[in-house]
């Protein structure tokens, strides 16, 4: 399937949940898997169906693990974030004194830190032989950041829009190196 890029409209739309398992929607999820999989410059630890211009409520991961979580290899269904932590982080973890540039295959060359909670305890199903399976989990620091992006493509909002909302600055990744951009600009790259 073809990522989309702003400012292809489906970015901006809400996403619908999933209610009925059919052959279709298994082989979209392959689809999406394999997609993702082929990602490449950037290549991307998440993506939503919006961004292949689709709206199911759906997300698939391919995270290789780091300190706080093992790798996670699926992709959620219906997910909803139950809570979370009160702390928002720029960071991948609360101690970080760095800050963590966001991308988006979506938006493409287009860097940026912004706010997100450190925890989130999500529920969401996993299709599991055929049925929607109920899952409850919790995510902390960079894979708990991966879920809120790819959740907010799912309600058609960009991690661009935290950035304008939080006055934080977003850069171009250009041959030169970063470039700050112009914000009231953000979806024409
Ligand atoms: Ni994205």
């Amino acid at each position: 399937m073809k990522i989309v890029t702003v400012p292809h409209p489906t970015l901006r739309k809400v996403a619908q949940p999933v209610e009925v398992v059919d052959a279709r929607l298994i082989k979209f999820i392959k689809n999406l898997e394999k997609t993702l999989r082929a990602a490449r410059n950037p290549g991307g630890v998440g993506l939503a169906a919006n961004q292949v211009d689709k709206l199911h409520a759906v997300f698939t991961l391919q995270f290789e693990g780091d300190a706080d979580q093992p790798a996670l290899h699926q992709t959620l269904i219906n997910p909803l974030i139950q809570d979370h932590s009160e702390k928002l982080i720029l960071g991948l973890t609360p101690t970080d004194r760095a800050v963590f540039e966001e991308g988006c295959l979506s938006m493409p060359g287009l860097w940026g830190a912004v706010p997100r909670w450190s925890e989130i305890k999500l529920r969401y199903q996993l299709l599991e032989q055929g049925q929607l399976v109920m899952k409850t989990a919790v995510f902390t620091n960079f894979i708990a950041r991966v879920i809120q992006h790819e959740i907010d493509h799912l309600q058609g909002i960009l991690f661009t829009d935290h950035a304008l909302q939080h006055n934080l600055p977003v850069y171009l990744k250009t041959k030169k190196g970063l470039l700050e951009v112009d914000k009231s600009n953000l979806e024409s790259f």
